[in-house]
């Protein structure tokens, strides 16, 4: 006789406590001596209590290489579900290190893969906490071929609903494309938290070269040198309510607005500091950081790759309790000039927010694209068109303050009128021109002498490097008293709230890359 009713459920008991127990003790332990979360305790930190629902509790693998169908692997690695975020609904993944060490095998991807097509049919975002060893080795083709169904569900979720990354753990080979083809990648700087194509040894055995784990692909590495990751956290903790903090600036998908809050920051705030911040000699920097904290609400910023490309912010902010998504050239990093890497930068950023219904504020004080070499060569034509492209491109609401340069190839790379800017609105320090009053100078009047020249300079200082002459043709909206710029934007964000625009029929456009 089979079991009765009271042993059925106390034999669902004992196989859950298997699979909720992953790798046991004593793997869990090496974990925790490293300062290391197993999945189930970020899980915990991740959702409001008790609201997380564990799916595919019971999935096994059906692999027979190497011995493996001797081989439990509770959970399959990955613990996948859904649960509210302050309140929201959020789905999430997160890869259990302590079994087989999180290694991604063919019914590991179908737990994400599932996972992922509710969170696109709910419209709710994806959280994947990653701590991976990759493709698992004894199941080969399968594991790519797990591999290939998780790319291919991150793409077609793009745009879709949000998908956030956190890098928690080792993520080497295909564990890095799946994050790569998310939308922002958190990694915790710790030296158990890589990413990388090929490790040190394969590097080593191919070029020669010889670097340690953490200088080719930690923390440091992806969110100054490489740009692949755009937050940094101190510890899994620290990851976590990062993570929170960013999911409250977004909606669950494209088909809402972000979520609005109570703001105590009244709409109406003039902040005097704002008419004295531009220093009177044009070629002095100033922190732009400090300009957009003046702006926004309770001055609080949420910086995207706060570390990489620095002459160029993306951040998140609120304006009277809605979230905007600030783009703003950093005068006292390389002039604000835009490079490559800044370019690259804001481009994605400003995609982001056209995606999630998130209005775009341009902050401009942009000398030129960056002159040299080693930009040509790197391709600043290509990757400088992409800011070209990514603005028209946008249908949400799009707002620029010129606060002081806006020259040449760069003021139509930061949202001009021209790149369909709703509002261009102007600080009378602006300097919207081909180029400043010395090349200008430079160029069209190398002939004459020294004091002719210099009164040529200031001749086109006067009559060019102003707001007026852009104001005159109607390129300019608004020019306005610095002190005024928070109640003029958020006047013209509730204006633009209802903007609605169509992109000419097509199947989709074809970016520079
Ligand atoms: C199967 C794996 C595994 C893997 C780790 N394990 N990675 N099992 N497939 N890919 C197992 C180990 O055998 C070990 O099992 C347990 O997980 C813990 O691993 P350790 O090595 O003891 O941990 P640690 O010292 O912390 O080192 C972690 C590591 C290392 C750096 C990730 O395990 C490692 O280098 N693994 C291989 C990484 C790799 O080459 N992956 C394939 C990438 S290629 P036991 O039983 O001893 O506890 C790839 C192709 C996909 O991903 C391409 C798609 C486009």
């Amino acid at each position: 006789m089979g079991l009765n009713t009271q042993e059925k459920i106390a034999d669902l008991k004992t196989r859950t406590e298997k699979v909720l127990a992953g790798g046991g003790e004593k793997a869990i332990a090496k974990l925790h001596a490293k300062g290391r979360l197993t999945a189930r305790e970020r899980l915990d930190l991740l959702f409001d209590k008790n609201t997380f629902v564990e799916l595919d509790r019971f999935v096994e693998h059906r692999c027979t290489n190497f011995g493996m169908d001797k081989i439990e692997i509770p959970g399959e690695g990955v613990v996948t579900g859904y649960g509210l975020i302050n309140g929201r609904t959020v789905f999430a993944f997160a890869q259990d290190f302590s079994v087989l060490g999180g290694s991604l095998g063919e019914m590991h991807a179908s737990k994400i893969v599932k996972c992922m097509d509710q969170a696109v049919n709910v419209g709710a975002p994806m959280v994947a906490l990653c701590d991976s060893g990759g493709a698992r080795i004894q199941e080969a083709v399968d594991s790519l071929s797990g591999y290939g169904k998780i790319f291919y569900k991150n793409t077609m979720a793009s745009g879709s609903i949000p998908q956030v990354a956190a890098i928690m753990g080792p993520s080497a080979g295909g564990a890095v494309y799946s994050p790569a083809l998310m939308d922002f990648i958190y990694m915790v700087d710790q030296d158990y938290a890589q990413m990388f194509i090929t490790g040190p040894q394969v590097i080593k055995a191919t070029t020669g070269e010889e670097i340690d784990a953490q200088s080719l692909g930690g923390a440091h590495t992806h969110n100054s040198k490489s740009g692949v990751a755009h937050f940094v956290a101190k510890d899994d903790g620290e990851c976590i309510e990062q993570i929170k903090r960013l999911l409250s600036f977004l909606p669950g998908s494209y088909r809402e607005q972000p979520p609005r809050y109570a703001c105590a920051d009244p709409a109406e705030r003039r902040d005097e500091g704002l008419n004295k911040i531009v220093p009177d000699k044009s070629s002095r920097p100033y922190d732009m950081k400090k300009l957009i904290k003046m702006v926004v609400d309770d001055g609080e910023i949420y910086e995207s790759q706060a570390l990489f490309a620095k002459n160029i912010i993306t951040c998140f902010a609120r304006m009277d309790g809605s979230t905007v998504g600030i783009i703003a050239n950093q005068p006292s990093v390389m002039a604000g000039s835009l490079d490559i890497n800044a370019s690259d930068k804001a481009s994605r950023f400003i995609s982001f927010c056209d995606c999630f219904n998130i209005p775009i504020i341009t902050f401009v004080d942009v000398p030129g694209y960056l002159p040299g070499t080693q930009q040509e060569f790197g391709g600043i034509i290509r990757h400088g068109a992409k800011l070209l492209y990514v603005y028209p491109e946008a249908t949400v609401p799009k707002i620029t303050v010129v606060i002081r340069k806006a020259y040449g190839g760069a003021y139509l790379g930061m949202c001009s009128k021209q790149g369909g800017a709703d509002m261009v609105i102007a600080w009378p320090s602006a300097e919207i021109a081909v180029m400043g009053g010395e090349g200008a100078a430079n160029i069209i009047f190398r002939d004459t002498s020294p004091e002719e020249r210099q009164q040529k300079i200031d001749e086109y200082v006067q009559e060019f490097s102003t707001p007026y002459q852009a104001a005159r043709r109607g390129f300019v909206d608004q020019i306005i008293e610095p002190m005024d710029t928070r109640p003029v934007i958020i006047n013209a964000l509730k204006t633009l709230a209802s903007k609605s625009i169509q992109l000419p029929p097509k199947k989709h456009g074809n970016i520079p890359v």
